[in-house]
């Protein structure tokens, strides 16, 4: 056999079987499934839409805007597979949760760890003006209906300026954000405020995306939280108000209608009116289940 009849063809399929190849000796099975599925969908998309080559670059050019842009304050990949649908894709295809158990939904980027552990009923507003504010107060249980004592909840919201505290550096670092650990009969209870709807960051890659396709930047109002317990599964959730506008298209696909909930509007009179409220406010009743451990 000559060298010529050795040269592997060039036509797309069998540039496509050559990539597709060169993983078969890769000992980890798992790894070798991912990225020869990898590779068959890339080239599928590619085919597909018959990429040019103007049209590639320009794909890599934006990764590369998306590298540029990312770091400690700002994860632009994220932001492109929450508006890809992909976060949420991930998560719905996770192991499936009982029947009753608190919907998961996205992280987003604007999560920080180690937020300080305030007592039940906490203030979490450390700054004037943050906006309406909101007794969020309820129960954890597990889903046959017992209270769990000793959850701790991971809260991060933002005010009426729209943004997060890991958005403004000069904010105190523990505004509209706390760790509450449930009391004995498993009830929490925080002030926040009401949450309002806000653009995700629209001024990198993700943003010119969705400028140049027509979508809009904006998430529903909302309230974060993560829910952790010894011997259940933690489960990254969001309150949503059932008010609130985008509610229907919210950019990152995250709503779940069993995470929605009523903002009810209370009068500065009210004799419920928690300690250290003053003018109108509002209440959410949310309720969590969690999930035993896997
Ligand atoms: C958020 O809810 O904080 C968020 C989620 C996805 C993308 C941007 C922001
Ligand atoms: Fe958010």
């Amino acid at each position: 056999m000559s060298d010529t009849q050795q040269m592997p063809t060039t036509t797309p399929d069998a540039i496509t079987a050559a990539a597709s190849a060169s993983f078969e000796e890769c000992p980890e099975p798992r790894l070798r499934e991912i990225m020869q599925a990898l590779v068959r969908h890339v080239h599928g998309f590619i085919s597909e839409v018959h990429l040019t080559p103007a049209e590639w670059s320009a794909a890599i050019e934006t990764l590369t805007r998306t590298g540029q842009v990312t770091d400690e304050h700002r994860q632009e990949f994220i932001l492109w597979s929450d508006t890809l649908g992909a976060s949420m894709l991930v998560d719905a295809l996770d192991n499936p949760l009982p029947a009753g158990a608190t919907e998961s939904t996205v992280l987003g980027p604007f999560y920080l760890p180690g937020a300080p552990l305030r007592e039940y009923g906490a203030n979490l507003a450390a700054e004037e003006g943050a906006g309406t504010p909101a007794w969020v107060h309820g129960h954890v249980r597990d889903t046959a209906g017992r209270p769990i004592a000793g959850a701790e909840l991971d809260i991060w919201q933002n005010g009426a300026d729209r943004l997060y505290t890991a958005q403004r550096p000069e904010a105190p670092e523990d505004h509209l954000r706390a760790r509450i650990r449930t009391l004995d009969d498993g009830t929490y209870a925080f002030v926040g405020v009401r949450p309002t709807p806000y653009p995700i960051p629209y001024d990198g890659p993700v943003g010119r995306m969705l400028d140049r396709t027509g979508r809009h930047p904006w998430r529903p109002a909302h309230i974060h939280m993560i829910v952790r317990a010894e011997g259940y599964r933690t489960v990254t959730t969001h309150i949503f108000d059932d008010a609130s506008d985008y509610l229907g298209s919210d950019a990152v696909f995250a709503v779940k209608p069993s995470l929605l909930r009523e903002f009810v509007t209370r009068s500065a009179d009210d004799p419920d009116t928690p300690p250290g409220i003053a003018g109108e406010w509002v209440s959410v009743e949310n309720d969590l289940v969690l999930a035993p451990a896997l």
